[in-house]
């Protein structure tokens, strides 16, 4: 059976970005600004050397820790990857498999990112599966091609466990550059999204659906209302303490109206 979701859930990229002492302070104010608990699930997706940092800082509160990827391996001798079992080790929540910039840089298919998601759920994480089309995609009538062909990949590895994953919808062309999708363009594509999970698995309501693309403190709180937008993948805006806080509260406020 089809259950809604409660609550909007939304989670930080930081990327290839901190240090030591600029995350201290970052997480501290993260927490010490949700001394009420959220109503919204607030999570941040880490670099891999700082899960422990993460882990420490962040235990006990109400915000949850994740990794930016994660091995198509279990294990073995594979130099410089992370399994999932390790990110397990870390207390790790979830994971975000297949962004954009891991298909772009990292040459990462289709039916590796399903693979990585079938890893990350064997070892209790939530992939988090990012799908989105390219400037030039979109352009030409792609993007609705684009995204089924994404997520089928995961459904076709996952079969029924895909109930499990989240997925979040990044437009290539709108990640870091400023040029967030229109409330109205996010909602179809996230509509299409979950018209493919409902005929894919039983329980496809309870799949969350995240946008990401410059979502910042002045945009989410439109994005947030759309009927199929579930939270958001934040970017930039989540390395600033009170633009993440501030997208939060949005969401805290979006769920409030269901
Ligand atoms: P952005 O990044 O919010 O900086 O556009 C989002 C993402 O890549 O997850």
């Amino acid at each position: 059976m089809n259950q809604p979701l409660a609550g909007k859930r939304i989670v930080g990229n930081w990327k290839m970005n901190g240090d030591l002492a600029a995350n201290a302070q970052l997480l501290r104010a993260l927490v010490d600004g949700l001394q009420q608990a959220p109503t919204s699930h607030v999570g941040v997706c880490v670099p891999a050397p700082y899960l422990s940092q993460a882990a420490q800082l962040l235990a006990g509160s109400p915000v949850c820790w994740g990794a930016q990827d994660v091995s198509a391996h279990a294990s073995g001798a594979y130099t410089g990857e992370v399994s999932a079992h390790m990110l397990r080790d870390f207390g790790v929540r979830f994971v975000l498999v297949g962004h954009s910039e891991r298909r772009q840089h990292h040459a990462e298919s289709d039916a590796l990112v399903a693979t990585k998601a079938q890893q990350a759920l064997a070892a209790g994480i939530t992939p988090i599966i990012c799908v989105g089309e390219t400037l030039q995609e979109r352009e030409a009538g792609l993007t609705e091609s684009v995204v089924r062909r994404q997520l089928a990949a995961v459904i076709h590895a996952n079969g029924a466990c895909t109930s499990e994953v989240w997925v979040a919808y990044e437009p290539v062309w709108a990640i870091g550059t400023g040029h967030t999708a229109t409330p109205e363009q996010a909602q179809q594509v996230h509509a299409v999204l979950r018209a493919q999970l409902r005929a894919a698995v039983d329980r496809a309501d309870r799949v969350p659906l995240l946008y990401g693309g410059s979502m910042n403190a002045s945009n989410a709180a439109a994005l947030l209302e759309q009927a199929d937008i579930d939270g958001g993948l934040v970017g930039g805006a989540s390395l600033k303490g009170a633009d993440f806080l501030s997208i939060i509260a949005s969401a805290n406020n979006a769920a409030a109206t269901y």
